[in-house]
């Protein structure tokens, strides 16, 4: 495994119902790094850059108006295959199909409201990372616990 970076987003549905801090223990406790963390209320041309490969979907000005209609909790994550492991914690992108145990299975009924982003590969990653976020937001840290985290 190498380690990795992927973009996460609470999305303004998490954020209304007041899912931060559920959201960023399940993160937290899997034992991946906190890189980066902001709350903003996306403009329309970052949410349009955002999911640009949607653009042509019947679903993509509904999918917009609602991630730009409030708050969005922008994070950066770090660690050992955390793109598809973050994934996994997300859930199938249709919340009732999602396991039970995975972020949209537990907190989601639907998809057009299904609480949170992850990115789907090392390129996307690496778009959004840069994308959402400037390199003096994102913090370069060892936790002192690290050597009980990881086998080094
Ligand atoms: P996301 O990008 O938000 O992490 O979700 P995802 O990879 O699991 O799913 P994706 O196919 O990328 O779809 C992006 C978001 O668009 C909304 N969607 N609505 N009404 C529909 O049929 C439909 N399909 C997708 C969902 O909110 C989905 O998360
Ligand atoms: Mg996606």
């Amino acid at each position: 495994m190498t380690v990795e970076r992927t973009f996460v987003a609470i999305k303004p549905d998490g954020v209304q119902r007041g899912l931060i801090g559920e959201i960023l223990i399940r993160f937290e406790h899997k034992g991946f790094k906190l890189i980066g963390l902001k709350q903003l209320v996306p403009t329309r041309e970052l949410a349009e850059k955002h999911y640009g490969v949607h653009r042509e979907r019947p679903f993509f000005s509904g999918l917009v108006d609602f991630i730009t209609s409030g708050p969005v909790v922008a994070m950066v994550w770090e660690g050992d295959g955390v793109i598809s492991s973050a994934r996994k914690l997300i859930g199938a992108t249709k919340p009732l199909e999602a396991e039970p145990g995975t972020i949209r299975g537990d907190l989601a009924i639907n998809i057009g409201r299904n609480v949170i982003h992850g990115s789907d590969g090392p390129d996307t990653a690496a778009f959004e990372i840069s994308l959402w976020f400037n390199s003096e937001e994102l913090s370069e840290w060892t936790p002192s616990d690290q050597s009980w985290r990881v086998e080094s």
